[in-house]
């Protein structure tokens, strides 16, 4: 059995206890990976601070050769790392490949955005007495960046936080989720291999509330970035004090289809958003609000189109939807849809249950306040529901404590233009669903969906203070 340690000041360090991590799909054990006292993680967070003080002051241009160099290495392994997101996520393997493309191309927006000017001049004679002054502004690094990171993109979603902390000069302790350790581990070589010097990137893996506490609390600690749940995330928040914070947290993301749209052309597309990695995607389609002229041919092709997908083994390139991260998350789900069966809902299709696997399931007959509509369902079930007019389909997706992406399909401009001004979310996507995302883009929620905004130039601005320099240019 594969045996993994934690990577910190540029070697792997064993530790006392470790864990064994097992495949979601087939529940056999894959490895056993170190799990990081207290103190490892301590030692982690002051080799990033000293790493920090030089990897400062190198510049924008060998910053980017690093990123680029990571680009190049990652390209030439592509397959292997769709494999681990197979054994360790259950990622279908067709996604894992997206996913990869994906973390190549966030790397890629670092390395350009190394390069990018981060500042601008300020006109300082624009007040009275202000003659012969210059002043201007530049962005500098902050030091040590704790970044905790979710099961559901192990390599996109760390790249979105090493990319744009390395581009500027930061240092970083990873913490990433214990289900999916080893697509971070192996970024300990590929980074090394690119010359990142050591320290830069420390990886600590393990769980609980105490080695997550030391990672946003450490004084040495200057930014905290989280991807992950709402709960998690507001206790992480509750304890960071006046360090900065990025939270990237859940949705239940929602579409609404307009009578104007050829049903047709949009059927595969919202399948594919609804059930994408079994629906364990922050901006998953969880809601599609139908104009009720055309919401019973909707419903019967979306149906039809669900039947189609493939349920089966992550690593068959075939399989469309695989299991979920763990048996507990089948079980709670299975809850949920029991209860919302209980108060009027009905199952259009899916809803059967192993283990370890829920098919892709449409309900119907919902109403707002069951769990499988209000909270973030991070599974494979998504509800469809008619809608008279606009107002009321806007004041169903704003119904919600959250608000990540929201989507509307409509060939009428003015009703594009009035859900983007009403919709109450962190992106309104027209004419496409909530499920899009490119890795430039700033990406984030509004309500309980989130702090702070990523995508690679507001990562940045989030992972930097503002400096401001003035000269007087006479005495
Ligand atoms: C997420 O689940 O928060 C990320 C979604 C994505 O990057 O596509």
């Amino acid at each position: 059995m594969e045996e993994k340690e934690l990577w910190i000041n540029g070697k792997w360090v064993d530790t006392k206890d470790s864990y064994t991590l097992t495949s979601p799909f087939s529940g056999e054990v894959i490895a056993k990976v170190a799990r990081a006292s207290i103190q490892d993680v301590e030692h982690a967070v002051e080799g990033a601070h000293k790493a920090f003080l030089s990897f400062k002051k190198t510049t924008a241009y060998e910053r980017a050769e690093i990123l680029y160099k990571v680009v190049e290495i990652m390209r030439g392994r592509k397959n292997e790392f769709a494999r681990i997101l197979a054994l360790e996520a259950g990622k279908p393997l067709s996604a894992g490949l997206q996913e990869i493309d994906r973390t190549i191309a966030t790397y890629q927006f670092s390395a350009e955005a190394a390069k990018q000017s981060m500042g601008e001049t300020v006109p300082l004679d624009a007040a009275p007495g202000t003659k012969d002054r210059i002043g201007y502004t530049k962005r500098v690094p902050i030091g040590v960046v704790s970044a905790i990171t979710p099961f559901n993109f192990p390599f996109n979603l760390v790249a979105h936080k090493l990319g744009p902390a390395f581009a500027v000069g930061n240092t970083v302790v990873l913490k990433p989720a214990t289900q999916t350790p080893l697509s971070s581990l192996i970024l300990a070589e590929i980074f090394k291999e690119a010359g990142l010097p050591d320290g830069a990137l420390q990886i600590v893996t393990g769980s609980g509330s105490e080695l997550s506490d030391t990672l946003v609390t450490h004084p040495l600690v200057k930014k905290v970035t989280f991807t992950g749940s709402g709960a998690v995330g507001l206790k992480i928040k509750e304890k960071v004090g006046l360090r900065k914070i990025t939270l990237e947290l859940g949705s239940n993301a929602a579409v609404i289809v307009e009578p104007s749209t050829p049903i047709d052309k949009i059927i595969t597309r919202c399948v594919g958003g609804a059930f994408g990695f079994a629906g364990q995607v922050c901006i998953s389609l969880q809601r599609v609000y139908v104009h009720e002229s055309i919401y019973d041919e909707f419903t019967k092709a979306f149906v039809e189109e669900t039947k189609k997908l493939v349920v089966g083994d992550p690593l068959d390139l075939s399989t469309d939807v695989s299991a979920m991260i763990n048996p507990n998350e089948v079980k709670r789900i299975k809850q949920w849809i029991e209860e919302a069966i209980e108060q009027g809902a009905v199952i259009a299709t899916g809803a059967e249950f192993t283990d370890r696997i829920l098919t892709p399931t449409v309900m119907t007959n919902v109403k707002p306040e069951m769990k499988i509509v209000c909270q973030e369902t991070f599974a494979p079930i998504v509800s469809l529901v008619p809608y008279k007019n606009l107002d009321e389909a806007i004041s169903l997706v704003n119904a919600s404590e959250l608000g990540l992406n929201a989507g509307i399909y409509t060939n009428v401009l003015t009703d594009a233009m009035k859900a983007a001004d009403e919709i109450e979310a962190g992106a309104v996507v027209i004419n496409d669903i909530p499920t899009f995302r490119v890795d430039n883009m700033p990406y984030g929620g509004v309500k309980n969906s989130g702090y702070g905004r990523e995508g690679i130039k507001y990562a940045i601005e989030e992972m930097t203070d503002l400096k401001f320099i003035t000269i007087k240019t006479t005495i």
